[in-house]
């Protein structure tokens, strides 16, 4: 997996957070955006979308994955995810983690402070021994 240029990371990571912009959330009011490039260089953007019944909310990342793949694209290169802490790196919950590692364990997760700085790891450091559909079909026949 090429990795990405640091002019393509600070667009990738800008990208993130003008997706905080559109942030449906008026129950936490805590605004997230995230930018997938996926491997043949196209990105796809998402927020959080809240909802009156609490637990029906998606987060940014997730929203931008199915957003993806809903649009053909798979192989992901990268992703970077904002929100307006100042002083936190914004971490991708479990779910999202399980959600990115679908797509593979070897990419990069971009968490951003609100000044666009940033930590980077992959999809296999945020999620290590990791259940995914390789699993799936390993089961000893009965
Ligand atoms: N949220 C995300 O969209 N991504 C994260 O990485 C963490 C949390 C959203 C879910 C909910 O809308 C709000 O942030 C507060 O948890």
């Amino acid at each position: 997996m090429a990795s990405l240029s640091p002019e393509q990371i600070k667009q990738l990571v800008d990208q993130s957070h003008q997706a905080k912009e559109k942030a449906y959330c008026p129950y936490s009011k805590f605004r997230v955006g995230a930018a997938l490039i996926t491997e043949d260089g196209h990105v796809i953007t998402g927020c959080n979308v809240e909802n009156a019944c609490y637990n029906l909310g998606i987060c940014a990342e997730r929203n931008a994955m199915a957003k993806a793949v809903s649009e053909g694209h798979k192989s992901f290169k990268a992703i970077a995810v904002a929100s307006d802490m100042a002083d936190q790196f914004i971490t991708p919950c479990g779910g999202c983690r399980q959600f990115m590692r679908e797509f593979g364990c070897n990419w990069d997760v971009y968490m951003t402070k609100a000044d666009r700085t940033y930590d980077k790891m992959t999809v296999e450091a945020l999620l290590p021994v990791s259940f995914g559909p390789d699993a799936l079909g390993q089961t000893a026949s009965k």
